[in-house]
C-alpha cells in the first residue's frame, strides 16, 4: 500500500505548506525516501518555463525524488482564487482522474509521498467534487493542520467530523501556532484534545523563519 500523507487545514494559510516541509523533512532524516504532489494550485507565477506555484517549488525542494514540475502540479492558475473558479475561466475541468493517475506514477518512486490540498476540506475542485473526494482518491490517511487562531475550535470540529463521515483514515492534528499574541493556546489546545478523538501530532511553535528541519522536530508521527 502507498504510504504517505495528506495535508489538509482548517482554511486557507493555516500552515499546510509549512507543516508539509517539516514532515517531508523528518522522513527524509528517518531515512526515508519522498515526493510530492500539490494538485491544484492557483495564484501562480508566470516564469519562463510556465506557470509555477511557491508551495509546489518549495515541496519539490525539500523532497528526496524530485518529479518534473507538472507532474506535482497538473493543475496551476494564475488568478489568486477559488481553483474550480479559475479552472473555468480557462475552459478547464479539473479531472480528479488524470491526478490519480500521475499520483500512482509518482507514488511508486518513493517510500512517502506528501500531498498538500488547497484551501481547506471541503473546497469544490469542480462543480461535482471536492478536495475530500481528492483525498478519498489517492486514499492517503489525513493529516488535519489547525492554524491556531479565534475560530479554529468550530473549523477544527467541522472537518474532523466530516473526514470521518467520509470514512477516510486520518493521521492526526497538529497545532500550529500562526501568531505570537495567540491568547489562550493551550486553553484551546486542550479544549481541541478532548473534542476531537484522533491522535494529537504535536504543536508547531511560532518561528519567524520556515525552518523545515525545526519544524520537523515538533511533529511526531512515529504512531502515524
Ligand atoms: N508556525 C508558524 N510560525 C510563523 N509563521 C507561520 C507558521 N506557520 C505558517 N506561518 C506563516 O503563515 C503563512 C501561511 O502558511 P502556509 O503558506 O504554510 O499556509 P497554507 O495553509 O499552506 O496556505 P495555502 O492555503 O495558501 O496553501 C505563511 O506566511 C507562513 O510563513
Ligand atoms: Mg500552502
Amino acid at each position: 500500500m502507498t504510504k504517505g500523507f495528506f495535508i489538509t487545514g482548517t482554511d486557507t494559510d493555516v500552515g499546510k505548506t509549512r507543516i508539509a516541509l517539516g514532515l517531508i523533512n523528518k522522513l527524509n532524516t528517518m531515512g526515508h525516501t519522498t515526493t510530492v504532489m500539490k494538485p491544484l494550485s492557483a495564484g501562480c507565477d508566470s516564469t519562463p518555463d510556465g506557470l509555477r506555484n511557491d508551495d509546489a517549488v518549495q515541496l519539490i525542494q525539500q523532497a528526496s525524488f524530485k518529479p518534473d514540475y507538472d507532474k506535482v502540479n497538473p493543475y496551476a492558475f494564475k488568478p489568486a482564487i477559488a481553483p474550480h473558479l479559475a479552472a473555468e475561466k480557462e475552459n478547464t475541468v479539473i479531472d480528479l482522474s488524470r491526478i490519480k493517475n500521475i499520483f500512482d506514477e509518482l507514488s511508486a518512486q518513493a517510500d512517502y509521498i506528501v500531498v498538500e490540498g488547497a484551501g481547506g476540506w471541503k473546497v469544490p475542485i469542480n462543480k461535482q467534487q471536492t478536495m475530500a473526494e481528492l483525498a478519498s482518491a489517492l486514499a492517503l490517511p489525513v493529516i488535519l493542520v489547525t492554524g491556531m487562531r479565534l475560530g479554529c475550535l468550530n473549523h477544527a470540529i467541522l472537518t474532523i467530523e466530516s473526514i470521518q463521515h467520509a470514512g477516510i483514515p486520518i493521521a492526526g492534528w497538529i497545532a500550529n501556532t500562526l501568531s505570537k499574541d495567540f491568547t489562550e493556546l493551550d486553553a484551546n489546545i486542550k479544549t481541541l484534545k478532548e473534542h476531537l478523538e484522533i491522535p494529537f501530532l504535536g504543536t508547531v511553535p511560532y518561528m519567524e523563519k520556515c525552518e523545515p528541519q525545526l519544524t520537523g522536530q515538533y511533529i511526531n508521527i512515529s504512531n502515524a
